[in-house]
């Protein structure tokens, strides 16, 4: 098991070129599966969730060549329409090649992607989704056995949350069904606008990606197509977080400034200066920050609760109090305990932390719960007094390429162990 040392104080300076987006390549990775022919993904990460989705992709029988961060997805081999235990629990989202494996095969059988780190995760709009579109869909033992007999149909979905993996599944489950298919309080998410955008080259016909109501006409068939996979806006976010901690100086090359409304302003809110100009970010941090009002987590475009953890971080070393409310996740705060053993000042109560800034924090022994929150724990610990160990790095390896070069080469003090 790694772990990662940091020794705090150094300012974040240089520039960072952002990596493609996970949560965007996974259900891209899904839709290959949906193809006549092969896909070409440019800007896919090396994340330990990428190679996951890979050898789902693999395990149903499609080959999957890399090069650098171009994946090459050739489907027209796949055959199985199972996906086994061990990796439906390795990624939970991998519950998104669910719509993909019915619509090519016509059935389906996976386990039941139990809860995770932030709580329980239903899959139920995903499930009344999937039935509305004509699948038969038994549960047993923890398992889903999945039938359609035949095409799917096209239907109206209301979602009664605007989920994105539920938006995502109907998505692919609809591109090749019979008919059109309209998704009413759709996710708004750039990755569901990406994953379109995809579909769309493969000969789907969507639209309204990016509104509250997406309409898929069904096609016979569609075809592989080359893509470039969008800017992860999350990781991004972390950056811009650990410049601003350490009162930096850094330069985010690469991303979308358009796709971070709600999360940008925040910055500026907390002193910072920033400047965009096309695709970069240039961002000047400040010691002590201020403290934000409020920060809630919402479906897109409100803020993301993906970035709330790396913020959190960022605010614990302000001038004052920042109230967060989590409205997304139930058990989203696990990093503020581990924040807390740093020095943090938060106190959570429910769905609610309120962060009381300190004059330091100081390195201790922190282990990574999640993702996000791994990241929140190597924001803190970036200006942190001393020495951090952090542990739990394989969360962090879901969602952040190389964290420990990226940030070494930015000046900072990381090492794997
Ligand atoms: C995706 C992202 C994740 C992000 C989240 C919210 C991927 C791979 N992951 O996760 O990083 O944090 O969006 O922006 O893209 N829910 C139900 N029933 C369902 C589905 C969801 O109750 O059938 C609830 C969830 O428990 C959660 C909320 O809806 O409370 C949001 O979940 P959802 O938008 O589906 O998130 P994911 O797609 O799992």
């Amino acid at each position: 098991m790694s772990r990662l040392i940091v020794e705090g104080g150094t300012p974040i300076q240089g520039e960072i070129w952002v990596q493609g987006a996970k949560n965007s390549v996974l259900p891209i990775l899904a839709a290959t599966l949906l193809c006549e022919g092969p896909s070409v993904l440019h800007n896919c990460p090396r994340l330990s969730d990428v190679d996951a989705a890979v050898q789902i992709l693999e395990y149903l029988g499609c080959q999957v060549k890399r090069a650098g961060d171009t994946l090459t997805v050739l489907p027209d081999t796949a055959c199985r329409y199972d996906i086994p235990d061990d990796l439906m629990r390795e990624m939970r989202s991998s519950i998104v090649f669910l719509g993909a494996i019915i619509a090519r095969c016509q059935k389906a059988a996976i386990s039941y992607p139990g809860g995770c780190e932030l709580g329980p995760r239903p899959i139920d709009l995903h499930l009344q989704a999937l039935r509305k579109l004509g699948t038969e869909i038994v549960e047993e033992h923890g398992f889903l056995d999945c039938q359609s007999h035949g095409r799917l149909r096209g239907a109206k979905i209301v979602l009664s949350f605007p989920s994105v993996g539920a938006t995502e599944n109907i998505m692919l489950a609809a591109c090749t069904a019979k008919g059109t298919t309209e998704i009413i309080n759709a996710a708004r998410e750039p990755e569901i606008v990406d994953l379109a955008d995809f579909l769309t080259k493969c000969g789907a016909k969507i639209k309204g990606a990016g509104e509250g109501t997406i309409e898929i006409t069904g096609v016979e068939e569609i075809h592989g197509a080359e893509h470039h996979v969008i800017p992860d806006r999350i990781a991004a976010a972390t950056y811009l977080s650990c410049a601003a901690i350490t009162g930096g100086d850094l330069t985010l090359r690469g991303c979308s400034p358009d796709q971070m409304k709600s999360v940008l302003p925040l910055f500026e809110e907390a002193g910072c200066r920033l400047d965009y100009e096309g695709e970069n970010i240039h961002i000047w941090g400040t010691v002590p920050l201020k403290p934000l009002k409020l920060v809630r987590t919402m479906p897109y475009p409100g803020f993301p609760t993906d970035a709330q953890a790396p913020l959190m971080a960022m605010t614990t070393l302000a001038k004052g109090a920042t109230i967060f409310v989590e409205n997304i996740f139930e058990n989203r705060y696990k990093h503020a305990y581990e924040l807390m053993r740093m020095g943090a000042d938060i106190k959570i109560e429910g769905r609610v932390a309120v962060v009381e800034g300190v004059d330091a924090l100081h390195g201790a022994q922190v282990c990574a719960t999640d993702l996000r929150g791994g990241a929140a724990l190597i924001t803190a610990a970036l200006a942190a007094q001393g020495e951090t160990v952090i542990t739990g790095v394989h969360h962090i390896d879901r969602g952040y390429e190389t964290i420990e070069k990226i940030l070494t080469a930015v000046g900072a003090r990381v090492k794997r162990e």
